[in-house]
């Protein structure tokens, strides 16, 4: 079967206050209508139509070739929405239209829905759900034989109209032929003066066609986004959903309503992640690391059974065995190995920092190379910037580097070196020697003494 999926997008989103498009505001590591678009793809098996407005050009800078776009000029209303995406709707089969703004939405109810429909050869079908409250809903008034003979929108249903429980969850399928057919018939003879969509199915049914409800057992699925509330509310439900399956997949969450994981990420088995862990974007982490509270990692790749501890890791690469923190900020492009060690209040940019080394405190290091199994003391600085330009410092393996030394750049420490505390590097070390780099030490006796006396 032939199904193309339409996502309605064009709605002004007025109540977010934002200069963002509503759609484009983000939940667990995706957009909102990035969540509809995926499960509209998943559940047709090709790309979907997007239905943009006014935002047109951020939203197209956001989604590139993954959709197929219309573009509604005006917002006259749902049903003008889709007349858009017309040229889409030319030839046999299905199309499943869903408002964009409903994250939650699952692949597998929009397919159930298209799969309903084409199974029992209807023309039309949409979803729906009985719930306490209908306050604004458009109300689903069905016929004797059980079909959808109208929707009614809040504004404009009677009293006994209101009084029906049944609402529209303005999510449908429909075949693409008889949707033209309707679309043409449409008016804006109503309350707001727009064309409803869901004045489609009155023509349907008027035609003879049965319409038919189908259920959604899930009352999150539908639940809609209009300002920063139902924003943090659906964010919540889909950060749930991800911990439970990730949970189910075997990783270990203290506390998962505490644990931040986007869509995006992915986690190996017997991983441990205590509360307060924020984990964005591509990142990939290693069966079973620890996690410990506090972290921010994204875009990040951490190895197996490494641990982490309040700390910022940004676009790096971690091996295995390796420990990091507290307080480690790990910065774009650094790669550090296996069995390593990432102490407090060090800062890494641009650098590798390979297997077996060790960088236990204070340090930074920026835009260099440390060899295996070296040892930076306490309180070190990769000296990179000279006001003007950034230069590199090579470390080799197995050196020692004494505390609170400065390595000017650009400058190389031979393998097996050692560098005296308190020096600053401004030549070459070769390997195995001994650079002492600073004035040697002189104690004037009594000095002390005297100067109380003056
Ligand atoms: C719509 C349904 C209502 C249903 C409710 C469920 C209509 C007429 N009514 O009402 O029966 O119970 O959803 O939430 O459809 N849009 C455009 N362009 C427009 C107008 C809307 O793209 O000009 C998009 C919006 O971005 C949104 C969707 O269409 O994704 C629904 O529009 P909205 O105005 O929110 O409809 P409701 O009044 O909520
Ligand atoms: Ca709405």
């Amino acid at each position: 079967m032939d199904t193309i999926a339409i996502v309605l997008a064009a709605g002004e989103g007025k109540r977010m206050k934002s200069d963002t498009p509503k759609i484009l505001h983000r939940a667990a590591g995706k957009a909102l209508c990035e969540w509809v678009v995926d499960a509209a793809c998943e559940a047709t098996g090709q790309k979907p139509v997007l239905v943009v407005g006014k935002a047109a050009d951020t939203v197209k800078e956001y989604f590139g070739g993954r959709v197929l776009y219309a573009h509604q000029t005006e917002p006259l209303g749902s049903g003008h929405a889709v007349m858009a995406a017309d040229g889409y709707l030319e030839g046999d089969g299905y199309a499943v239209i869903v408002a964009g703004d409903m994250p939650l939405i699952r692949a597998e109810t929009l397919k159930r829905l298209a799969d309903e429909t084409a199974r029992d050869g209807l023309g039309a079908s949409l979803l729906t759900a009985v719930v306490p409250d209908a306050f604004g809903y458009g109300r689903v008034i069905r016929g004797e034989n059980g079909g959808v003979v109208r929707i009614v929108e809040h504004r404009d249903a009677t009293d006994e109209q209101k009084a029906i429980h049944e609402i529209n969850l303005s999510i449908y399928c429909f075949q693409k032929a008889l949707l033209r057919e309707a679309l043409a018939t449409l008016t804006p003879d109503n309350a707001q003066g727009e064309y409803y969509l869901t004045d489609c199915v009155e023509y349907l049914s008027g035609k003879g066609h049965y319409v038919k409800a189908v259920s959604c057992y899930d009352n999150d699925e539908w639940m809609g986004v209009n300002d920063r509330c139902q924003l943090a509310e659906a964010a919540k439900k889909l950060r749930g959903r991800i911990n439970r399956s990730l949970m189910l997949s075997g990783v270990t969450m203290i506390d998962p309503d505490n644990t931040y994981i986007d869509a995006t990420v992915s986690i190996g088995q017997d991983v441990t992640i205590y509360p307060g862990v924020t984990l964005e974007g591509g990142t990939v982490i290693g069966n079973g690391a620890v996690l410990y509270p506090g972290s921010r990692i994204a875009d990040s790749t951490i190895g197996a059974y490494t641990t982490v501890q309040n700390s910022v890791i940004l676009n790096a690469v971690i091996g295995e065995r390796t420990t990091v923190g507290p307080y480690a900020y790990l910065r774009p492009g650094s790669v550090v190995g296996s069995g390593c060690r990432v102490g407090d209040f060090v800062e890494i940019k641009n650098a590798q920092i390979k297997d077996g080394a060790k960088v236990s405190h204070l340090t930074y290091v920026g835009d260099g190379e440390i060899g295996e199994k070296t040892n930076i003391g306490c309180g070190v600085v990769f000296v990179n910037y000279d006001g003007k330009k950034k230069s590199r410092t090579v470390v080799g393996k197995n050196a020692f580097i004494g505390c609170n030394v400065n390595l000017i750049a650009p400058v190389t420490v031979g393998d097996g070196a050692y560098i005296a505390a308190g020096s600053t590097v401004t030549h070459d070390v070769e390997e195995d020697a001994l650079c002492v780099a600073r004035s040697r030490q002189r104690n004037i006796e009594g000095w002390a003494k005297r100067r109380r006396e003056e």
